[in-house]
């Protein structure tokens, strides 16, 4: 029955004007320009917030396109640097090409990791389905390779190959692996993945344990209570939590100046009450920061992809004052 109020409010909702899904939607996008989301990540700051910033679009077709996002990435770098903002970027593979001309695409996210290398700065490579998984864990393996060690990828803990790609991932980049661990957002086939709510909870939970066993840097990325409480025992298990320094022996040394081993990482606009609660108890939170001119496309798109999103934005409705970033 909620499922079905859901899908219908959704259904209305992408079928409205821009601006109603531009006014719902500003709760997860920080706006169309990045004096947006500094604005946005200056009031977060005061919650104990950092961030990691995510120019919006995906897929381009031409590897021209990709110029947008290299220009604005360096944008964003200066505007972190400028701001002194505790913040790293998230960038999509797709964006840079890496679909339309892998060869050219791997260059293009080079230039941006070592731009950032050179502040200081620490890339993460969201990940996206499946057609990629492969050729995003290997720029990884690359660029490590050239030295750039401020680069992690995101693991789906929904896909079946994952506990495998962490095993594997152990042994070329030992503790020097960083991770952000979710359970991935694309709705695979299931010949390659978990298709229920609890075989995919169970399967990310053990991502993150054996995340954890391999002496990475794991980033949680989840909002659900399951997987959060899972992880908070798990650290404590490694005898690792708020203000500890990292105790695992094989712990690495490159941490990209990012927290001891670990961190949560949340959705602007989604349980942020979790996420200030987590942040009270010491841990260091991270938001996930998207903005840019393809606002609309990305707030299209998770209006669609997420079955709780209908009473949420019935909520905005009826009480416009709770639908605040
Ligand atoms: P679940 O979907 O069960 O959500 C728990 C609750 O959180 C929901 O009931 C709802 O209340 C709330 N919620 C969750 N998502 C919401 C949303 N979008 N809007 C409103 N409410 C929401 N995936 C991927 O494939 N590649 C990637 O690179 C990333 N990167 C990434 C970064 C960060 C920081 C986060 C938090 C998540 C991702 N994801 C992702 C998405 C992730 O894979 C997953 O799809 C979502 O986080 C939803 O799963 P949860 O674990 O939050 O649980």
């Amino acid at each position: 029955m909620v499922g079905l109020f859901s899908r219908t409010v959704v259904a209305a909702t992408v079928r409205m004007p821009k601006w109603f899904v531009g006014w719902v939607s500003r709760r997860y996008v920080a706006g169309s320009t990045l004096e947006d989301a500094v604005g946005i990540m200056k009031r977060l700051s005061s919650e104990g917030a950092c961030f990691t910033i995510d120019v919006l679009g995906e897929e381009i077709t031409s590897i021209a396109e990709a110029q947008y996002f290299l220009d604005e990435y360096v944008r964003v770098v200066d505007a972190i640097t400028e701001h002194k903002l505790d913040a790293n970027l998230s960038i999509k593979p797709t964006a840079f090409g890496l679909l339309v001309d892998k060869e050219q695409g791997m260059v293009n996210i080079e230039k941006i990791v070592r731009m950032a290398h050179e502040r200081d700065m620490f890339v993460r490579l969201d990940m996206e389905d499946h057609r990629v998984t492969t050729d995003t864990i290997q720029v990884v393996l690359d660029l490590h390779k050239q030295g750039l060690t401020n680069v992690g990828t995101v693991l789906q803990g929904r896909l079946f190959r994952t506990l495998d790609d962490i095993n594997e991932l152990e042994v070329e980049l030992g503790p020097a692996a960083d991770y952000r661990i979710c359970k991935g957002i694309y709705l695979e086939p299931e010949d390659i993945s978990y298709t229920g709510y609890q075989d995919i909870v169970d399967a990310t939970n053990a991502c993150i344990d054996r995340m954890l066993a391999a002496g990475a840097y794991c980033s949680i990325a989840s909002h659900d209570l399951p997987v959060i409480k899972y992880a908070t025992s798990a650290l404590e298990s490694y005898g690792m939590g708020p203000g500890i320094a990292d105790p695992r022996p094989n712990a690495g040394k490159v941490r990209n100046f990012k927290g001891p081993g670990y961190e949560f990482q949340m959705l602007l606009g989604v349980r942020g009450p979790m996420r200030r609660k987590l942040a009270a108890a010491g841990h260091r939170t991270r938001v996930y920061i998207p903005y840019g001119e393809k606002w609309y496309e990305y707030s299209i798109r998770r209006l669609k992809e997420n079955p709780t999103v209908g009473a949420q934005v019935a909520k905005a409705f009826l009480m416009p004052w709770s639908n605040r970033p």
